[in-house]
């Protein structure tokens, strides 16, 4: 931990000389079987960090701990549904790892090699992911709730040879058949030459001779020796797909250098990180947050990580204090959207444990409301542990924005100052720092060592959707302003993305899968500010001739989005209209029905509007429900 002066010190030692900093930090933070001798190649929009260093993520995570006292110690502590418990310590961790890379390496896959992991929460899901590490298979999570069909896009897009998934995993008591749902998406997808699978609930699924693998089979027959392979530093670690503008996902790629050294340092920076410590971020390893603070940050630093299977409220509302007490956790981190809900459930809960183990309290995802903010500072934190309201994006792949506990006093509802190395100002449109107290959009003026590389396949919509707004400047997507101590205030998207519970969605996407349903002629999603969710979807549908518009039909349409993107995707509400408010060239106004959603009715101004009576008419139907 480091006071302000000494901590202003660093942030402006970094900034002067970015390229020096993060070698430094290179250097000592990663183990290099070849070291780095040039620390960035920046042709606009295109980074490369110390790329001709050769170094391996999984080799940082494990096999560096084990020379030394930290081989016993946890590496991951799990936590099942159903109160199982698994501690695997580094060495076993390791040993598992190198069993299952053995096992992959032994069908050929290598280097380059593209895997989609279709993982519940446990720890066989970082074991896949550090064993494709090992042997510099690309890896690509997605997250268990998404549906065979949005599996099956991302499988397509990555031209993924393997897939890793489990027979079943389990939520609120009810059994997610993820290997079904694979076998849906591999019907259409004829490249991936094995799906391997750990049995996990015994839930009864089917076999496909040659394709399909025990994983227990596999670990069992490989060899016992598989060395990390080094890799070169800008090699990609993993595509993750995350929703865009458009209802196309995007595969956001990161390298494995570059990323490692900055997740390790955040850990630093923002968790305070000590060896004793039991440390637990609460999101899912289908985001970036698990990636980088469950999986890839701490190992990295040698910590002891939580993982938890279920949901937050299962079988009681208590279960996140539960674990706390029962693991004495000291450094928590989760969700506004889950804070809310717990201060909804009441405090009878989390006052019936033992939470003095807590130390430092985290949260990302979304703005976190002042009110939220207080009852997780007094109620979880009893007022004496600092809370870290940490910005950054699965594109950032580390937090950027962030007090640092101890050197950075926190206000309610801000992320703060950003973190050594980063460059973040607010600009208005073109392009000019605004003055303090004046909203703009969040940009970062120069390269990280952690930013994405790429969109997967697609340098064009990369170059477009991040640095065509201001050339050289990366555009976040996120609306923001300073106030005059320096400290940042993230508002939250400008684009057609939206927030729900702290999942990213994309109001394209969603109208994209509507329009794909017989009855639907023309669709238009937007986000109503929800009190629990952040955001709640609502989405507006135009039907075709011959449909007509009952409430079943709207549940109906619920129900296909869930379907066919995911459970969590489902909207709040569809609603079915006369017609959609659009601009003389066609274009439907999002921004009006927003409003219509959020205010019942509509301020803005419409002098593009084509139809003025269809405008009327949404109104109208909205005043007389
Ligand atoms: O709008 C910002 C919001 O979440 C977006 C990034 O979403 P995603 O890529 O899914 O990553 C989420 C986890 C890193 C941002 O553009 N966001 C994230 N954290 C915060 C936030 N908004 C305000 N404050 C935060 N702490």
């Amino acid at each position: 931990m480091m006071d302000r002066t000494t901590y202003d010190g660093v942030r402006k030692a970094a900034l002067a000389d970015p390229e020096e900093f993060w070698a430094a930090r290179a250097r000592v933070g990663l183990h290099w079987f070849s070291p780095f001798r040039t620390t960035l190649e920046w042709q606009a929009p295109f980074a490369r960090w110390f790329a001709d260093g050769t170094t391996n993520a999984c080799y940082n995570c494990l096999d560096r701990h084990l020379t030394g006292w930290r081989k016993n110690k946890a590496a991951l502590i799990w936590e099942g549904e159903e109160y199982q418990q698994r501690i695997l310590t580094y060495q076993e961790l390791h040993r598992r790892v190198v069993q299952f890379a053995a096992a992959l390496r032994g069908l050929g896959y290598g280097q380059g090699d593209r895997a989609i992991l279709y993982l519940p929460m446990i720890p066989e899901a970082a074991v896949a992911m550090l064993a494709c590490a090992r042997l510099g298979i690309i890896h690509s999570v997605v997250f268990a709730g998404f549906s065979a069909e949005a599996l099956r896009t991302r499988i397509d897009d990555l031209g993924a040879t393997l897939a890793i998934t489990a027979d079943a995993g389990r939520r609120r008591g009810r059994i997610v058949p993820l290997k079904k749902n694979l076998d849906d998406a591999l019907s259409e997808c004829p490249g991936v030459r094995h799906s391997i699978v750990y049995r996990h609930t015994g839930a009864e699924i089917e076999m496909r001779e040659r394709r399909d693998l025990e994983w227990a089979d596999l670990v069992a027959g490989a060899e016992a020796e598989c060395p990390a392979v080094p890799v070169p530093s800008e090699h990609p670690l993993f595509v993750l797909y995350t929703s865009g503008t458009t209802g196309k996902p995007k595969g956001v790629v990161h390298s494995t250098a570059g990323y490692l050294v900055q997740v390790q340092a955040t850990m630093e920076w923002v968790f305070d990180l000590r060896d004793d410590d039991t440390y637990w971020c609460t999101a899912d390893i289908g985001w970036v947050t698990g990636h980088s603070y469950i999986i890839y940050g701490p190992l990295a630093m040698g910590a002891t990580t939580v993982m938890y299977e279920g949901a937050p409220d299962w079988p009681r509302p208590d279960r996140f204090w539960e674990i706390i007490a029962k693991y004495r956790v000291n450094v928590f981190y989760t969700s506004p959207t889950a804070i809310r809900s717990f201060i909804r459930q009441g405090d009878e809960h989390p006052n019936r444990h033992d939470l003095s183990s807590l130390r430092l309290l985290g949260s990302v995802g979304e703005p976190i409301n002042p009110s939220a903010w207080n009852w997780y500072n007094t109620v979880i934190g009893k007022s004496r542990c600092p809370i870290v309201d940490t910005w950054w994006q699965t594109e950032t792949g580390s937090i950027l924005l962030s007090p640092s506990p101890g050197a950075v006093e926190t206000k309610p509802g801000s992320a703060t100052l950003p973190l050594p190395g980063i460059d973040a100002a607010i600009f208005n449109l073109k392009g000019e720092p605004v003055p303090d107290g004046q909203q703009g959009y969040l940009v970062l003026r120069k390269p990280w060592p952690s930013m994405l590389r790429g969109l997967y396949g697609d340098p064009e919509r990369y170059r477009e959707n991040y640095w065509s707004r201001y050339p050289g400047v990366y555009f976040t997507g996120d609306a923001a302003h300073r106030d005059s101590d320096g400290y940042f205030w993230v508002l939250g998207r400008v684009d057609d993305v939206i927030n729900v519970s702290g999942h990213r969605m994309s109001t394209m996407e969603v109208e994209s899968v509507m329009v794909r349903h017989p009855a639907v002629a023309e669709a238009a999603a937007v986000g109503r500010p929800d009190e629990l969710k952040g955001q709640a979807l609502v989405v507006f549908a135009t039907l075709k001739g011959g449909a007509t518009p009952t409430p079943a039909l709207g549940e109906e349409l619920r129900q296909w989005v869930g379907q066919e993107i995911g459970g969590f995707a489902r909207p709040e509400e569809v609603r079915m209209v006369d017609g959609l408010p659009k601009t003389r060239s066609g274009k439907i106004m999002r921004r009006l029905l927003r409003e219509l959603v959020t205010n019942r009715h509509v301020a803005g101004d419409t002098t593009t509007l084509e139809d003025f009576s269809v405008l009327a008419k949404l109104s109208a139907s909205d005043e007389d429900e």
